[in-house]
């Protein structure tokens, strides 16, 4: 139905490109409608790699996706695409801190992503970098190269709002990312999402030149159905007709264009306004899970164990000392995650202290409490952010050794002033509080502070042997002990894509709408091996688990078998004839048909 990816007509676009790229400026400008390219109005689709989320030998292979999804322009440069630089470096992204280094935090009146001096400054070093790297390398589309947008910032609208307060908490921040995206965040196709797009881009791209250049009418066809045209000087037509009505579908008679079924809730895309060539509500479904599956039958990990060397700071030993409860960020610098504070108390009458409360206060997000060596407890706030720390603790006479240590879990990257939101136990109060409420306050005592881990400085996270460190290999290791670092390794596990399919037919009426062009296809030059479920009826359940419905076609199972094993693509036009459903079959009352896939490549 439409140029799919390896057509001769997208090789063609390609090769000029990479003709263009060689020898020809290209000049970029703009209007109310759109980008215009050398003189041409375009709407360009644009998709987003996050790079350092992949590695540089996955870039090629997401990049021809991305363009097979019917991209014109790629956030990153590559050949053959069009490429949209982020500068950044503040990208948000649910990135450590948005993107930028920590060390801006602590340089002395700054403030992050508003009309303050030393932060533009900073910025303007930063961006004249790399846009002079950029430029040596003749990236530019003025320079014949594949750039033709760059964006120094993202999600602005926020810091508009400068009232939200910076204790406003996003999450914590991990390391995954991919938001239901077309492609996920190992490459692999995104289904059904990526095929939705991939026809949505080219039937709207079948409108580009009136859609850009063209006058908007909008006509209330009544029941809350809209047609929208666009039409050029020449008379060229692009239409929408729009049905957001919930629950009803709508029969349209457009006269001389023809007469169209819009169901409810669903934008139908009319070619020359006159030929249906996308209805959001029609759309295929396919969806792929991945089943990941080792070599071995069964990958079993044997674990080793090694307990955190924490001598030096069960003693209150750490690198620097100051008078206050500093925070967190401003210390540790981005080097760990880690931040010990550490305070000793002189204790006279335990008649009092025996039986004390430990009071810490602190920004989050995480806190471990010992006292004079002994692990008294633990405590993280659900959403990262400050939160009290209560425990019962037995202090001894003469001195007594408090030691605190506050973990981040990635720091915010979102939100006006995210960038002033405090970490650890800053400010406290830490207190202690005694038999009849009688207060100990330590937030200004003499406080010993150390960065990071003993383990991180032994790198015990590195795969090599290290010297002087020997894990354990006792088979019943400690579980639920603090302070305990595990090790395991495997081999890679090796990921086998399933795909289903849903295609749905006649969504509203008992009846098969005939014609709906069914695909499925394997990733990476695979075969489909195995049908592992098909049905034509009303099968239930989801990719992975469907189910039988109350009733199906007879050939069901055969059929899409035939079409398709050891292919690595296939696909038929879904008719009731294809499945030898007769309408005796069909329960009325089930108002739904559809073919349930779930292949194996
Ligand atoms: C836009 O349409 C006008 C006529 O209304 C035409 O003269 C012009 O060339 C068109 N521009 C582009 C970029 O196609
Ligand atoms: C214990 O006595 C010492 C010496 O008299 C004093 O400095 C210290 O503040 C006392 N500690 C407490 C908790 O009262
Ligand atoms: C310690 O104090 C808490 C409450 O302040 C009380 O519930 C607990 O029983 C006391 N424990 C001892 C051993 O006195
Ligand atoms: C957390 O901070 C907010 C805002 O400063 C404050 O109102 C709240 O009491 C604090 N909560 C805790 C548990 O400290
Ligand atoms: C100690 O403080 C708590 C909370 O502020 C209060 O409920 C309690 O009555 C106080 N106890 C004494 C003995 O003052
Ligand atoms: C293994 O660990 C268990 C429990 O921690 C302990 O009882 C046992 O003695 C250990 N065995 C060896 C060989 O270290």
């Amino acid at each position: 139905m439409f140029p799919m990816g390896s057509s001769p007509w997208v090789g063609i676009v390609l090769l000029s490109l990479a003709f263009m790229a060689l020898c020809v400026a290209t000049e970029v400008t703009y209007d109310a409608h759109s980008l215009i390219i050398n003189g041409e109005k375009r709407i360009i689709f644009s998709g987003s790699v996050h790079y350092p989320r992949s590695t540089v030998e996955m870039w090629p292979n997401i990049i021809q996706k991305a363009k097979d999804g019917g991209l014109d322009a790629i956030e990153i440069q590559e050949a053959g695409l069009y490429a949209i630089l982020r500068i950044g470096p503040y990208v948000c992204a649910e990135w450590n801190y948005g993107g930028f280094p920590i060390w801006l935090h602590n340089m002395p009146g700054i403030e992050l992503r508003t009309d303050n001096p030393i932060y533009k400054n900073e910025m303007q070093i930063f961006t004249t970098k790399i846009v002079s790297m950029a430029k040596e390398a003749n990236l530019f589309a003025s320079q014949g190269g594949p750039i033709i947008l760059a964006q120094i910032e993202n999600e602005y609208g926020n810091i508009m709002e400068r009232t939200l307060v910076a204790q406003r908490r996003g999450p914590y921040i991990t390391t995954s990312y991919d938001y239901d995206a077309p492609l996920d965040e190992y490459g692999n196709l995104n289904q059904p999402k990526w095929g939705h797009l991939k026809q949505l881009h080219v039937a709207i791209k079948l409108g580009e030149k009136i859609l850009t250049n063209g006058t908007r009418t909008d006509k209330d066809l009544g029941n809350q159905v809209t047609l929208t045209t666009y039409t050029n000087a020449n008379g060229e037509r692009f239409c929408f007709l729009s049905n957001i009505n919930n629950n009803q579908d709508a029969n349209v008679d457009l006269q001389q264009d023809g007469k169209y079924i819009v169901p409810s809730w669903s934008v139908t895309i009319l070619n020359g306004c006159n030929k249906e060539v996308f209805n959001t509500a029609k759309v295929n479904s396919q969806t792929s899970i991945m089943v990941k599956k080792s070599d071995d039958a069964s990958p079993k990990l044997t674990w080793v164990w090694i307990p955190e060397k924490k001598k030096d700071t069960m003693q209150g030993k750490g690198s620097f000392k100051a008078n206050q409860l500093l925070e967190q960020n401003e210390l540790t610098f981005d080097v760990s995650d880690y931040l010990w504070y550490m305070t000793s108390v002189d204790i006279n009458d335990t008649s009092i202290w025996s039986n004390a409360t430990l009071h810490v206060n602190t920004m989050g997000h995480t806190i471990l409490a010992y006292v004079n060596g002994r692990h008294v407890g633990y405590k993280f706030s659900q959403w990262g952010g400050n939160f009290t720390y209560e425990k019962q603790v037995s202090l001894k006479e003469g001195p007594n050794i408090i030691t605190l240590l506050s973990a981040t879990v990635g720091l915010a990257n979102y939100g006006a002033n995210f960038d002033k939101i405090k970490t650890g136990i800053a400010g406290g109060p830490v207190q202690l509080i005694g038999k009849n409420n009688v207060t100990i306050d330590l937030s200004t005592n003499l406080w010993s502070y150390k960065v990071g881990l003993n383990g991180e400085k032994r790198q015990l996270y590195n795969s090599q042997p290290r010297i002087g460190v020997s894990w354990r290999t006792n088979s019943s290791y400690p579980i639920g002990r603090p302070m305990t670092w595990y090790k395991a390794s495997s081999k890679l596990l090796r990921s086998r894509p399933c795909g289903c399919r849903l295609a749905r037919n006649g969504k509203r009426t008992s009846l098969v709408e005939e014609g709906a062009l069914l695909e499925l296809s394997c990733q990476g030059g695979k075969t489909i091996t195995q049908i592992q479920f098909a049905s034509f009826g009303n099968p239930e359940g989801k990719c992975g688990s469907f189910k039988k419905g109350t009733w199906e076609a007879t050939d069901g199972q055969s059929t899409v078998e035939a079409a398709c094993i050891g292919k690595s693509s296939c696909g038929f036009t879904v008719t009731k004839e294809a499945f030898g459903v007769t309408f005796s079959l069909m329960k009325v009352d089930d108002g739904v048909a559809r073919l349930a896939i779930q292949a194996t490549c």
